[in-house]
């Protein structure tokens, strides 16, 4: 066991390890983003190098885009690829049907786009990201800037009349400015502490002109790989029903834990 990492970094890093098994030679692989997904990029990486694995790699943003090329991934479009065996992504939140909270990083609409054209989405998260209820962590929703402040206007009035705890959005920001997202839009937080219908508040949230797509992702990930902070990952199968226990035994070795971008 690694004495460099912390248990949250272990955590990650031991789920994006276990989901490695989910890729097969040959693949077309959708590529998440965030700070989870960043060691599965580096693990895919390493299997690449070391094991000649021949895999083509669809990223959902530039930023793992850019690491993948680092790590000697072949990178395509999702229209070159057209349609992927697996996508493997971080989240921000799931529940126990495996309803997802996503956006944390800004990349939900290219995050769903691959996902929903993909074989199997797969979600490796540690143990903290586990809820009975979506909602805690605020729901990313993206809109266009333009007349984006009376987007957010009807969206708060519509969330009054949901079944949710909290009305309020706020327009993310990067220091003093709109944080604008790889196609140009910017991101609305929404704090609704607890969305009682995930269902019903995905629908019609997409349904207000100037959204372009929420964070909420439904029956669209199949299989959640848990990380704990000693190296334990539970994978939960949702078709299935099936929930395995697994322990990765790992050696940090200079090449996949240095330097880590995320
Ligand atoms: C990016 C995402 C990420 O998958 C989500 O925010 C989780 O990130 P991390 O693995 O860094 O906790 O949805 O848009």
């Amino acid at each position: 066991m690694s004495s460099r990492l912390s248990p949250i970094d272990t955590a990650k890093f031991v789920a994006a390890k276990r989901a490695c098994d989910f890729v097969e030679d040959g693949m077309r692989v959708g590529l998440g983003t965030g700070s989870t997904a960043a060691w599965l990029v580096r693990c895919l990486g390493e299997m690449v190098k070391d094991d000649g694995l021949r895999i083509t790699g669809v990223p959902t943003s530039t930023r793992t885009a850019e690491l993948a090329r680092q790590v000697g991934i072949k990178v395509a479009t999702l229209d070159e690829a057209k349609w992927l065996d697996v996508t493997i992504d971080g989240a921000d939140e799931f529940d126990d049907e495996l309803n997802l909270i996503k956006g944390g990083g800004g990349a939900l609409l290219q995050e769903k786009i691959v996902a929903t054209a993909s074989d199997r989405m797969v979600v490796i998260a540690d143990k903290s990201k586990q809820v009975q209820t979506l909602g805690a962590f605020p729901l990313p929703v993206e809109v266009v800037p333009f007349g984006w402040q009376t987007t957010k206007a009807l969206v708060e009035e519509t969330l009054a009349a949901l079944d949710v705890l909290g009305d309020t959005g706020t327009l993310r920001m990067t220091g003093d400015t709109a944080f604008v997202t790889d196609e140009g839009n910017y991101i609305l937080d929404l704090h609704l502490n607890r969305i009682g219908n995930a269902r019903q508040l995905a629908l019609v949230i997409n349904q207000i002109p100037g959204i372009v797509e929420n964070g909420l992702f439904i029956d669209i990930c199949d299989v959640v790989v848990i990380g704990h902070g000693d190296g334990r990952v539970e994978v939960k199968d949702v078709n299935t029903g099936v929930t395995q226990q697994d322990k990765i035994d790992f050696v940090d070795t200079d090449n996949l834990f240095r330097d880590l971008g995320e």
